[in-house]
């Protein structure tokens, strides 16, 4: 089977999930997982690019993840500061744009200073658009947005009969992106986890009991062919 370009998604969001398992696997420690992860990411990245497909969003570092043990949390932020560090100039290459969706007021001042600094760097371009999410919460995320709305209703600057579904849409930190079209999960997990859960509302999902770390372009590539055979009825009849 080969893939239909006419027929891609046009936003792939995933799940990178298993890294901690994988290492495990190896009788390495967890943080090896995450390494081997970034590495996975990066090529899966340059598919994605290569393949054009506008959107991708990776599930970096969920809200809950801050319940994890403080030497995990801090080894992860590590990696993502040299991630950044080392892969500017191939985002500027590739005219990638970077953009976080989150908290990332959660982070450390110097994680949050190089997050900010690449997204402002790379805004301009189109050719990708590179969405992590980085202490991100589906809840947290509609919470939020609830508040603000309140707020401005309080203020009389929005009225009630306003609040719709594309009003609600401009609060999330997805404003600017459309619906993940595909969602893929790996390591054989089969929940949301609390990724997108308001935009998820009629995404494909595709779950695959590889971890991350061994994700491969062919791992993507199936995943890319099991979503072009499903036929997407958004509620409607769909006559064959
Ligand atoms: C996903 O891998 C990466 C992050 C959540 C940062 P995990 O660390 O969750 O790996 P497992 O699920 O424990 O194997
Ligand atoms: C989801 O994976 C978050 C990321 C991949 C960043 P988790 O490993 O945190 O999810 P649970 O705990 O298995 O639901
Ligand atoms: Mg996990």
């Amino acid at each position: 089977m080969v893939l239909e370009t006419s027929k891609l998604p046009k936003h792939v969001a995933i799940i990178m999930d298993g890294n901690g398992r994988w290492a495990k696997k190896q009788g390495l420690p967890r943080i090896y997982g995450h390494q081997k992860g970034v590495e996975v990411a990066k090529k899966i990245i340059t598919k994605t690019w290569e393949l054009g497909i506008p959107v991708l969003t990776l599930f970096a570092f969920s809200k809950e993840n801050w319940e994890r043990p403080k030497e995990e949390i801090t080894a992860l932020f590590e990696l993502l500061k040299v991630y950044l560090d080392n892969e500017l100039e191939n985002l500027k290459e590739k005219e990638i744009c970077f953009k976080v969706i989150g908290d990332k007021e959660d982070f450390p001042k110097d994680v949050q200073e190089k997050l900010s600094l690449v997204e402002r760097i790379t805004e301009k371009y189109n050719k990708l658009i590179l969405c992590m999410a980085l202490s991100y919460g589906g809840r947290a995320e509609i919470l939020k947005a609830t508040r603000q709305i309140a707020e401005r209703v309080k203020k009389n600057e929005i009225d009630l009969i306003e609040i719709n579904e594309e009003l609600f849409r401009k609060f999330l930190y997805t404003k600017d992106l459309p619906d993940p079209d595909l969602l893929i999960r790996t390591s054989g997990e089969m929940r949301i986890s609390n990724f997108l859960i308001f935009q998820s509302a009629y995404t494909e999902f595709y779950f695959t009991e590889v971890c991350w770390p061994e994700f491969t372009e062919e791992e993507y590539l199936k995943a890319l062919l099991s979503y072009q055979q499903r036929i997407r009825k958004f509620g409607r009849v769909y006559e064959f």
